[in-house]
């Protein structure tokens, strides 16, 4: 109702337009107006981009919101062709609501049909390995390579539970390294919480996930607290990767037309994965494509040496796929020996 009597204003304003036939005599100085309307505009719409522009700037970090698919239903996680999983929002913080997706193993798909939270939730106590997927910076958890990645882990018997990050899909709040690492933990914390004591937890961080799984790893161990094992795809490292002493995410964003200009020193995120790994005590899977257009391969392999050095070869695996198949930085799920891959890496753990 208020919208329609607002609109009725609005008609109403605009059926009285004054009607002033310019004379001719007018003109010139009427031209000179239009000069300095135009120009007056033109320094209040400058001054204001100059305002908001940091705000852009902050906003365009993570790359948050920049969500495609458009207008997508997360919280309808079958209409993504994922029919046993659930959608629920998990409160990390007071303020704060994260969308979150269980998808069970595959073979439970039958059962999973029409059930609420409390069946899923009573599911991961089944004694199945869980993998938590942090994903990378941009869109949501509906993102096509993501499912993928959430099918193929189901179909080897795994709980897969999938977060947006505060500020990411439909999850509130703003994005910051802490947030990020907050927002891990507690899903960790809650999953543990719920599932056999005989499970396998394992992480799975992709791209800028990779920088929060190293930092939880980190935060964890500091109490007691050791994974049973980690997974990073398409890794980067922020030591290596500066750029004219930019920002360590510079490099990152390089290649997307537009957006260097970005990525300033202001949102002071650092993502130590290198100090992080040469801490880490857990097994390791590094999985990289040797194409990897945004992070690449030379990093990781470095990474893998620092990694492997701190720990053993035993405990920490670089499995690299070829160049020539084309998957960049999001297409390694394309891969047919990937199951085949995560399969042993977690019967190693
Ligand atoms: C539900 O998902 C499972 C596992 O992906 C699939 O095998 C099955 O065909 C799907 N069933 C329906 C009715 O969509």
């Amino acid at each position: 109702m208020k919208k329609r009597n607002a609109r009725k204003d609005d008609s109403s304003l605009a059926q009285k337009p004054p009607k002033l036939q310019p004379k001719k005599k007018e003109k010139t100085s009427t031209s000179w107006l239009k000069v300095v309307v135009l120009s007056l505009t033109a320094v209040v719409v400058l001054g204001f981009s100059v305002k908001i522009l940091p705000v852009l700037i902050q906003q365009f970090v993570f790359m948050y919101r920049l969500r495609l698919p458009f207008f997508v239903d997360l919280s309808r996680p079958a209409d993504f062709s994922l029919n046993h999983t659930v959608n629920m929002y998990l409160t990390p913080q007071d303020g704060i609501s994260l969308g979150v997706w269980h998808t069970v193993p595959e073979s439970q798909w039958k059962a999973a049909q029409g059930k609420d939270l409390n069946w899923y939730q009573k599911s991961l106590g089944d004694g199945s390995p869980v993998f938590i997927y942090l994903h990378g910076n941009t869109n949501n958890r509906a993102a096509p390579h993501r499912i993928a990645v959430s099918q193929i882990l189901s179909s080897l018997g795994y709980h897969v539970l999938v977060p947006d990050y505060r500020g990411f899909g439909d999850s509130t709040g703003q994005p910051t390294e802490a947030g990020l690492s907050t927002d891990a933990l507690y899903l960790y914390d809650w999953v543990k919480a719920r599932s056999s004591s005989s499970s396998l937890v394992v992480l799975w961080g992709h791209s800028l996930g990779t920088g929060v799984s190293t930092n939880i790893a980190v935060k964890l161990q500091e109490k007691g607290v050791v994974l049973d094992g980690v997974i990073l795809e398409g890794t980067f490292n922020s030591a290596r990767q500066k750029m004219g002493g930019v920002s360590p995410f510079y490099w990152f964003y390089a290649s997307l037309p537009g957006l260097r200009y970005l990525f300033t020193p202001e949102k002071k995120a650092v993502f130590p994965s290198e100090e992080n790994v040469k801490k880490m005590k857990c097994p390791i899977l590094f999985l990289h494509s040797e194409d990897d257009h945004l992070a690449p391969i030379e990093i990781v392999q470095q990474l893998y040496e620092i990694a492997a050095s701190s720990q053993s070869k035993d405990r920490v695996k670089l499995v690299t796929f070829d160049g020539s198949k084309g998957y960049l930085h999001n297409g390694l799920y394309r891969d047919p020996e990937l199951p085949a891959v995560l399969k042993n890496f977690v019967e190693s753990l």
